[in-house]
């Protein structure tokens, strides 16, 4: 039985990129039968051609050839950062493109706008990669748990700087265990955006816009790295990095990230190496954790490709629009 093809493209052949093309040739006969399509990657867009990559015939350096091609249905966007991602999906989104991202930077800072563009184009923007990397966060967040008053999300966001934290209460140096972590592809390209605890501002805030309905700015958020974590076993417990949102009296959030001791009883203790954990707090459903990969090319490429069956599988719907439009919540101090 013939069915109906979807045309793909990835923005940036890096770790990320490069395992979301991997998933969809590997996984291709379960992800045809998911999507009810199949999905055809068709371009890869990138400054570098790696010689030796299967895909080298896929390379494209000109943006225009994705956007102006009307069977590309789908846009997997694995730049990173703001400056040739934000234009990239933007100009993807007014082509009439779903786009699908891992990039976390770009959804904190403009998701509200690029879920608008998306909403007007009558297509989706999904970035179910950009928290947690492979462990379902959003959609649980947005859909299972859409019945409670989310009242709390807090836990371990990044990958590399709970590697390095759990190396190091092994006896690790925090020199080595970042540069395993980054040998491993759990860090950013620069990876001080892990340590300096920037990744989880962003990652909390995407969670705290989700579960409380309002854009948040990350560069107003009150934000402390590792990079003066000493000792990471303390006798009250381990040390973890957390991004903590709280919901206050009235509008007011609490929103922050520090490294915090964790006690031994608690469910973060044993979220080690570059695992995540988030907590969820709601008033029906009590706790709830999310544990799994929050790092690393084929976890991220996990959620990155259910994203893109997702787009395929409701083309011309959007099936998920995640903020609500209206004022900011005042940011306070706990
Ligand atoms: N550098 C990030 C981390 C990658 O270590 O968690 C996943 O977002």
């Amino acid at each position: 039985m013939s069915v109906e093809k979807c045309g793909a493209a990835i923005l940036g052949f890096g770790n990320i990129g490069s395992g979301a093309a991997e998933l969809l040739k590997t996984n291709k006969a379960r992800i045809t039968q998911s999507a009810g399509r199949e999905v055809v990657l068709k371009y890869i867009l990138d400054v570098k051609f790696p010689e030796n990559s299967e895909f080298k015939h896929l390379f494209v350096s000109d943006f225009a050839l994705i956007e102006n091609d009307p069977a590309v249905t789908v846009v997997i966007e694995t730049i990173g950062g703001i400056r040739f991602a934000y234009d990239f999906t933007k100009r993807a989104l007014s082509a009439g493109k779903s786009v699908v991202t891992s990039n976390k930077e770009l959804v904190a800072m403009y998701g509200h706008e690029l879920l608008t563009i998306a909403k007007a184009n009558n297509v989706n923007y999904l970035f179910e990669a950009s928290v947690g990397g492979g462990i379902p966060i959003l959609r649980p967040l947005s859909q299972c748990l859409a019945a409670n008053e989310i009242t709390e999300i807090y836990g371990i966001l990044n990958g590399t700087t709970n590697y390095i934290l759990t190396k190091m209460s092994e006896g690790q140096s925090y020199e080595q265990a970042l540069k395993t972590a980054q040998e491993l592809g759990y860090a950013e390209a620069d990876p001080a955006a892990d340590v300096s605890g920037k990744d989880t501002c962003r990652k909390i805030c995407i969670l705290a816009d989700l579960a409380f309905g309002k854009h948040i700015n990350p560069n107003e958020v009150s934000v402390i790295g590792i990079e003066n974590v000493k000792n990471a076993l303390t006798a009250e417990g381990k040390v973890k990095l957390i991004g903590r949102a709280k919901k206050l009296g009235g509008d007011r959030i609490m929103i922050r990230v520090a490294p915090e001791v964790i006690a031994a009883d608690h469910m973060l203790s044993c979220v080690e190496n570059a695992n995540n954990g988030i907590v969820v707090k709601g008033d029906a459903v009590g706790e709830v954790l999310f544990y799994g990969q929050g790092a690393g090319k084929m976890p991220t490429a996990s959620a990155i490709v259910a994203d893109v069956i997702d787009c395929v599988k409701h083309v011309n719907a959007r099936k998920w629009l995640y903020w609500d439009d209206g004022d900011r919540i005042e940011l306070v101090s706990e």
